[in-house]
């Protein structure tokens, strides 16, 4: 195939870049900052899931307590209602931060609030979110460490820390699966969020190609939620819930793919001087069919009540601390 002798410059792919460099270069430090109303809203909003996940306990109403029995007791077990309240919050900055995301790399409109305001809500965003993750890991392990009858203290700290946080470790039922998802979550989730301060290091390019897998942290997030989370555990409104929260976020992926703020990652006509090979061009396009087909699923799922949710038993089920290994 004949491509053309001189390259079509691509001058709108600086686009971006262009407006950032008439500001500052974001420091670590500087967003860790500005990062702090956004992480006080969160722990607010943690609260308040955590009274509320409380309250419905307290009520008898509880999904968690519905899989585990045993744990019919908010004041014995403050620190898991913790840990499902820090997984909430940061499921939904890890939902606000992607959507934010893909907003700032799709089309502009002009009711769009400021590029760089834009920008910096996203960074904080994403700041909070990883802290998020880890303190919900955090409060399982210290949960762990909690209702750990052995005496020694450096075996249950052992214990608690590989159970949360070495992948495969964790071995009782959906755990087995859901935990190393989670933990794969958190994992990718540190390097592709800080790799932003280093970018000048790897450069933008590089930086760009990688930071597009955060879709796949978020991915993670929520199939670990849908496998583990006890609170998702039953066909019931809180799973239909989660899953209508996809549709927003794939609705504007689909936008993002169609419409790219970048001139370059445009579609266009297959073969066009100065586009993409006929490779690249059919897994740009592949890519864009992939993303409708995802929202017509979630819609499928909804519409079809077949969101993966179990059935609530009748009698509730015998089970040991932790193991909510079947459905
Ligand atoms: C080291 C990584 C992780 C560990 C050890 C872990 C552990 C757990 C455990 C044990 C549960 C079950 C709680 C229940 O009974 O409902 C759970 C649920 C959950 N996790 Fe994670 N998780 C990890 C990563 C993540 C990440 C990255 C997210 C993303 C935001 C997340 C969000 C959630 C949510 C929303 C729930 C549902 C809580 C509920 O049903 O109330 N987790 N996680």
């Amino acid at each position: 195939m004949q491509r053309p002798a001189t390259p079509v410059p691509q001058e709108p792919d600086r686009a971006p870049e262009a407006a950032g460099r008439r500001e500052s270069t974001p420091r670590l430090r500087g967003d860790l900052r500005a990062a702090v109303p956004d992480a006080s809203a969160a722990v607010g909003v943690t609260v308040a899931v955590f009274a509320f996940l409380w309250f419905r306990m307290e009520a008898g109403t509880s999904s968690t307590v519905a899989v585990m029995p045993f744990m019919d007791d908010p004041r014995a077990y403050w620190m898991y209602l913790l840990s499902q309240a820090f997984g909430w919050s940061a499921l939904l900055w890890a939902w606000g931060t992607v959507m934010l995301g893909l907003v700032l790399s799709g089309p502009r409109t002009a009711r769009q609030p400021p590029r760089r305001t834009l920008e910096r809500w996203h960074r904080t965003t994403s700041l909070t979110t990883t802290a998020l993750m880890f303190a919900h890991a955090l409060m399982f392990a210290a949960e762990l460490v909690r209702h750990d009858t052995r005496p020694a203290w450096l075996t249950r700290l052992w214990s608690a820390f590989a159970d949360s946080f070495v992948p495969g470790w964790y071995d009782s039922g959906t755990g087995q699966i859901a935990i190393p998802v989670g933990q794969a979550a958190l994992y990718l989730a540190v390097p592709l969020g800080l790799l932003f301060y280093v970018r000048h290091r790897i450069g933008p390019r590089t930086w760009r190609r990688l930071h597009r897998f955060v879709l796949v942290v978020y991915v993670l997030s929520v199939w670990h939620t849908l496998l583990y989370g006890t609170n998702v555990w039953y066909g019931e409104w809180p799973r239909t819930v989660l899953w209508l929260l996809q549709i927003p976020v794939a609705l504007l992926l689909v936008v993002r793919l169609a419409r790219p703020a970048r001139r370059a990652e445009r579609l266009g006509a297959p073969r066009r001087p100065g586009g993409p090979g006929l490779p690249e061009w059919t897994a740009r396009a592949l890519g864009r069919l992939a993303a409708a087909a995802v929202v017509a699923g979630i819609l499928a799922v909804v519409i079809s009540g077949h969101d993966g949710g179990r059935t609530r038993p009748a009698d509730p089920p015998a089970s040991t601390p932790h193991d909510h290994g079947s459905g």
